[in-house]
């Protein structure tokens, strides 16, 4: 081996060595360079093949061209690996600890459903009356003629029925069972359950949906809701139910909407009245929705009719009570401004989606 071949194999090895121990990709590039570059041992060797024999000269050429070959493929193999634990160290640091949660693209927006205006104002109006101190309970969509109508001092053929246009359910003998055309048999309901187990009084609102043969106008739908309230308790009077009315408009429409009651006719109570607040719409002044009157009937009240509390088995010289019921829809419409009410029937999201 001549002194030529000692330098190149001297020179290689500190190169493979240097090679073998960069830690990092910049300094493989740097120690690659050395390496190879012009200005590397083998570069000057290679310049030096000029002063050879031509046989000697082929023959250090080839030497230098697999010297250089050896190198450049230890280089790559270095870099393949420096690159892939750098990778790994990048990965391991920019990671989030999701816990189980898969995170996958989302290439579409979704939208997300909410619940409706009438839940959210129903759920409004339990709020108001539970912290005046009512409870709030419930009773059934189908009902028997003797809730609906008799035990409520409605017998069959009096003219009052009238005033409900009636859905029969085709069950048992004809006309008997109906779709409810109020709230007001959940009153019975519970009257009778607080005889049953002796728990007058009763301080209770009884919030549902109702069903009459209207046709739908602005302020009507044949389906509908209602909240019905039930005072019974000893030495109730007119100003007691009064109050409760005046209460509830202030703190559910707030205090620039007025309330009044007007003398009304129902045969469950006595005296009756029609409660009316300020059309919200028009602010009193007067318009489609209120049918230019500048009030909206929400619904009716009254003293508890003797009669009722017979049909119930309530003694009427120990008790006294009163009963409301009104439209959840209409609230809903005058807090919301609708002038129309069958917007909410059309399924229309441009309305919906105002009210999440
Ligand atoms: N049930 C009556 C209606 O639907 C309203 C009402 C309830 C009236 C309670 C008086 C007392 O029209």
């Amino acid at each position: 081996m001549t002194d030529w071949d000692l330098d190149l194999e001297r020179a290689s090895s500190a190169a493979l060595a240097a090679l073998a121990g960069a830690a990092t990709v910049d300094e493989l590039e740097a120690a690659a360079a050395a390496a190879t570059g012009k200005r590397s041992p083998l570069a000057s060797l290679q310049r030096s093949l000029g002063a050879a024999e031509p046989a000697e000269r082929r023959r250090r050429g080839a030497q230098i061209q697999a010297a250089r070959a050896r190198l450049e493929l230890a280089a790559a193999q270095r870099r393949d690996e420096l690159l892939a634990s750098e990778r790994t160290a990048w990965l391991a640091a920019d990671a989030l600890d999701l816990g189980d949660v898969i995170v996958t693209n989302r290439p579409w927006s979704v939208t997300m459903g909410h619940g409706g205006l009438i839940p959210a104002v129903q759920a409004e109006l339990e709020d108001v009356f539970v912290a005046m101190g009512f409870q709030v309970a419930e009773g059934p969509e189908v009902e028997t003629d003797w809730y609906n109508f008799e035990a409520l001092n409605i017998p069959p053929a009096h003219p009052a029925r009238g005033l409900w246009d009636t859905f029969y359910v085709d069950l048992g003998e004809p006309e008997t069972i109906v779709l409810r055309t109020h709230t007001s048999p959940t009153q019975v309901h519970l009257m009778e359950q607080a005889v049953a187990t002796g728990t007058l009084p009763i301080h209770s609102v009884m919030p549902g949906r109702c069903y009459r043969r209207d046709t739908p106008d602005a302020r009507h739908l044949a389906t509908f809701h209602q909240v019905e309230g039930l005072v019974v308790d000893r030495g109730i009077t007119f100003a007691d139910l009064a109050g409760v009315i005046e209460t509830f408009t202030r703190a559910f429409f707030g205090p620039d909407i007025q309330s009044r009651l007007r003398p009304g006719y129902f045969p469950f109570t006595e005296p009756s009245a029609e409660f009316e607040i300020t059309c919200t719409i028009c602010r009193g002044a007067g318009c489609r929705t209120c049918s230019h009157t500048g009030w909206i009937e929400l619904g009716g009240c009254g003293m508890m009719d003797p009669d009722v509390f017979a049909a119930v088995g309530i003694d009427p010289d120990e008790w006294s009570g009163f009963a409301f019921g009104f439209g959840i829809d209409r609230c809903a419409q005058m807090r919301a401004g609708i002038a129309d009410l069958r917007a909410l029937t059309d399924n229309d999201v441009r309305f919906l989606e105002q009210f999440s």
